[in-house]
């Protein structure tokens, strides 16, 4: 007889839920208030947006970092940067997070969806290929969770057909694929620092490039296209980062590898945890060797075949145990979300109707990526979890999944 889940009326592994919450340590707090009692609080004459920029060029071994006012406007930026307008076509990943695809459409361009690959949940390099028209002019390759897509495969590639790559490293600061950081690899690479990202200013991202064209361009859409004194070359927007939210990235920053190093201690034992389970009940996106995970979370497929229950009924189950961290990322793939089916764009339908493009768009069936977005269970995985914690989620995620064994 297996136990009973809470769910069912059983007692729960949990009494204090885990929860999800940011690491801000007393230093981060005290560097914050100097910089509020400074007075200087807009990047425009303040010290802070540039050290963080620094910094990040340092620990990502690019030539050019630009903060931004959060991880959307970091890829809205890019893509403007590299020259994506109407008629373009834009290749990316369906299973991740809106704004891969959302910005897009802000910059008039049709997004097209290439499938993923069902071991790493990452975009399928031969399924870009075969997504690639005369129109395509970029490819936004996503690291899901903080696992690398492959880098070499799609560079070639873009390098072949004359793309640009832009790498959406949203959830995969601190990732490294065969020894280059995440981010660093493409054109260029956006940033996010949401609160449940490795490092967190609250709202916040920055651009990454070494190509000083592209830099030049970022710096001034992010401010207006401003290039004197109120005299605007480009149409730009203000994206810009506070003082205050870039010194606590910067003091956050300083402690990155200390970050990573704590969810990879909860994943590692969540992976141990789990051996049993392993293709069995469950399977788990594993690092190839030649990758360092940045484990923004932790992805676990279920084998609905071998369920009594759907995965809504899993989460729901995970969370009456206490695992309040359990979560779906993500349930819809973007091919199938009304935003696309709906074809949501500018005032009379651009970019779906633009003259500059032409064409009709039709979305095909993704099967890699429904498949994974019916049977995900996404653990967020934060930089306070203890082991305990690790073997607690390892024990509800058991608990749950035999008791509704077939
Ligand atoms: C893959 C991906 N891209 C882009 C974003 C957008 O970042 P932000 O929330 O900072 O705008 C996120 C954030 O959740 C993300 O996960």
């Amino acid at each position: 007889m297996s136990e009973l889940p809470a769910i069912e009326g059983g007692s729960p592994i949990r009494s204090t839920p885990l929860r999800f919450r940011p690491w801000i340590t007393d230093e981060d707090i005290n560097l914050v208030i100097d910089v509020l009692r400074s007075g200087q609080l807009s990047a425009i004459g303040g010290k802070w947006n540039t050290l963080l920029e620094q910094e990040l060029t340092k620990y990502l071994g690019a030539k050019y970092a630009i903060t931004v006012s959060n991880g959307t406007t970091a890829l809205h930026v890019a893509l403007k940067a590299i020259g994506v307008g109407p008629g373009d076509e834009v290749i990316t990943t369906p299973f991740t997070f809106a704004a891969s695809a959302t910005t897009i459409l802000h910059s008039n361009a049709i997004p097209v969806f290439a499938d993923i690959d069902r071991e790493t949940l990452n975009i399928d390099p031969s399924s870009i290929e075969d997504a690639i028209t005369d129109r395509t002019k970029a490819i936004i390759v996503v690291h899901l969770a903080g696992y690398p897509a492959e880098m070499d495969e799609i560079m070639k590639i873009a390098n072949e057909r004359g793309l640009y790559v832009i790498e959406d490293t949203a959830q995969a600061l601190g990732a490294v694929y065969r020894g280059r950081m995440a981010g660093s690899i493409g054109h260029v690479g956006t940033l996010s620092f949401y609160p449940t990202k490795t490092i967190t200013t609250g709202e916040g991202g920055a651009v990454i490039t070494s190509d000083a064209e592209i830099a030049n361009r970022v710096r001034l859409l992010r401010s207006h296209g401003e290039t004197g004194k109120y005299y605007y070359e480009l149409l730009g927007y203000n994206y810009r980062m506070t003082e205050f939210q870039a010194a606590l990235g910067y003091s956050q920053l300083r402690r990155i590898e200390e970050i990573i190093k704590r969810k990879e201690m909860f994943a590692k034992v969540l992976m141990e945890e789990l051996q049993n389970l392993e293709n069995d009940l469950i399977q788990f996106p594993r690092p190839k060797p030649y990758i360092r995970h940045a484990w923004h979370l932790f992805q676990i497929l279920l084998n609905l075949e071998r369920l009594r229950v759907s995965r809504d009924r899993v989460i729901d189950a995970l969370r009456a145990e206490g695992i309040e961290a359990a979560t779906v990322a993500y349930p819809i793939p973007l091919h199938k979300e009304p935003i696309i089916t709906n074809m949501m764009g500018h005032g009379k339908g651009c970019p779906w109707t633009c003259p500059y493009y032409g064409r009709k768009v039709m979305y095909k069936p993704l099967p890699n990526a429904e498949w994974a977005a019916e049977r995900v269970v996404t653990i967020l995985i934060g930089p306070l979890y203890t082991t305990e914690d690790a073997i607690d989620t390892a024990k509800a995620i058991r608990k749950v999944l035999n008791h509704y064994r077939r």
